[in-house]
């Protein structure tokens, strides 16, 4: 059977830090071993903010890039591409554009919050509204069952499973339908052609739900199927007809949060973060200037870890023997905050080894990302041509 595919992207913001790899990166790693990884730039999508600010994107993407591989993204298994070098995403965005209600952009909640909190820049504009649409795209471009995505992103794939809905709704027969799922039956191969039609009126005449089921894993199993005929046989075997565009699900990233060095949100606009790749002595230091908690002053008063932000990272980075040290540690002024961010500090050290490893030959070798890239475009491009082959047919741009 085939592994289910999966795509997330994120804007170029250049190079990342500790809450970006325990919030997505993390869980990217270990999808790759078990799922076809589409992992991408979005680099339309700064524009759609920044579009007053186009210096900052292009170093932007290939530090972050560069981070990506350092987490251990790995391009022999998972397919990393930048958004505009397939023009794809932006024929899909448009074709979308003319089935996609106003009112379903301007109710995603992101909107007007965006809008409020960006208020030194005018985002009244066509694109901003659009960016929902636009993340759609990506996702059904690449029929994508899944979208790890962190909770703020959980509306906008929920708005493109209802566009699939809305799409297939519309456009969902492909010309010459019956013809290419009766060829595609043709290549089940054995007498399992005849068993999928005696399952189809089963199913579709007497309404037998287990005649279905044995259908669909007769369509499954199959080795000789592409995806376009597996599709045209799901539909044909239910009769709802091919399924051009696929319901993404959101997979919620449970990660860790890692908060920022003053206790808030980590995040570069706070000016609180550690980065992924931190030189080791600019890490010690700002982990030995962080705040603790305010209340203990003197080496001799207790401290309540409940109050300090050096506490929460130690529950990202520590052991349970080195957070119970730490809890009677404080709370009896048993050990002092500089020695309490010793573990910390090595915590973080001994993740961001390798990282620095791997990034290094990317770094000594720029021409080497640029390759990776190319190389994930590539695989992009052909996927992202299968559905865009559909997409036209269905609305009636083929031209044959
Ligand atoms: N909108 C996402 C963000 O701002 C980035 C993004 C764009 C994305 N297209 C996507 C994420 C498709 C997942 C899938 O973080
Ligand atoms: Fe924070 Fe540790 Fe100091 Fe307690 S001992 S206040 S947990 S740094």
């Amino acid at each position: 059977m085939s592994k289910q595919r999966v795509l997330s992207g994120m804007r170029p913001t250049g190079r990342l830090h500790i809450g970006h790899y325990h919030g997505a990166l993390k869980n990217w790693v270990r999808l790759q071993e078990e799922k076809e990884c589409f992992f991408f730039v979005a680099d339309w999508h700064a524009l759609t903010t920044a579009y007053d600010d186009v210096q900052v994107i292009e170093n932007s993407v290939w530090d972050m890039v560069i981070d990506w591989l350092a987490a251990g993204v790995d391009p022999e298994k998972a397919s990393i591409f930048i958004q505009s070098r397939l023009p794809q995403h932006a024929e899909l965005h448009l074709l979308m554009s003319m089935m996609t209600p106003l009112g379903w952009l301007e109710r995603i909640p992101t909107y007007k919050d965006q809008q409020e909190k960006l208020s030194n820049k005018d985002l009244s504009t066509y694109g901003f509204l659009g960016y929902p649409l636009l993340m759609s795209a990506d996702i059904l471009l690449y029929r994508a069952a899944g979208v790890p995505v962190g909770e703020d992103q959980v509306p906008h794939v929920e708005f493109t499973r209802e566009l699939a809905r809305r799409f297939n709704h519309l456009y969902g027969r492909e010309p010459g339908f019956e013809d290419k799922a009766k060829a595609a039956l043709k290549k089940l191969g054995g007498k399992r052609d005849k068993l999928f039609m005696e399952l189809r009126q089963r199913f579709q005449q007497e309404g037998d739900r287990a005649a279905l089921e044995e259908g669909r894993a007769l369509i499954a199993q199959s080795q000789s199927l592409g995806t376009a005929d597996r599709e045209r046989l799901y539909g044909y075997l239910d009769g709802s007809g091919k399924q051009i565009l696929v319901e993404p699900e959101a997979w919620l990233t449970e990660a860790s949060r890692v908060v920022g060095l003053d206790g808030q949100k980590m995040s570069k606009s706070y000016g609180n973060t550690v980065m992924m790749r931190e030189e080791p002595e600019a890490l010690a230091k700002k982990i030995k200037t962080m705040p603790t908690d305010t209340n203990r002053v003197r080496r001799t008063d207790p401290g309540e870890p409940e109050r300090c932000p050096v506490w929460q990272l130690h529950q990202v980075y520590s052991t349970p023997e080195t957070r119970e040290w730490v809890q009677t540690g404080c709370r009896s002024a048993g050990i002092g905050c500089i020695e309490c961010k010793q573990p910390v500090i090595e915590g973080m050290m001994a993740e961001q080894a390798p990282m620095h490893e791997r990034a290094m030959r990317y770094i000594e070798n720029p021409k080497l990302v640029r390759e990776v890239v190319e190389h994930g475009c590539e695989r992009a491009r052909v996927v992202a041509e299968e559905t865009m082959a559909d997409v036209r047919a269905a609305m009636g741009l083929a031209y044959r």
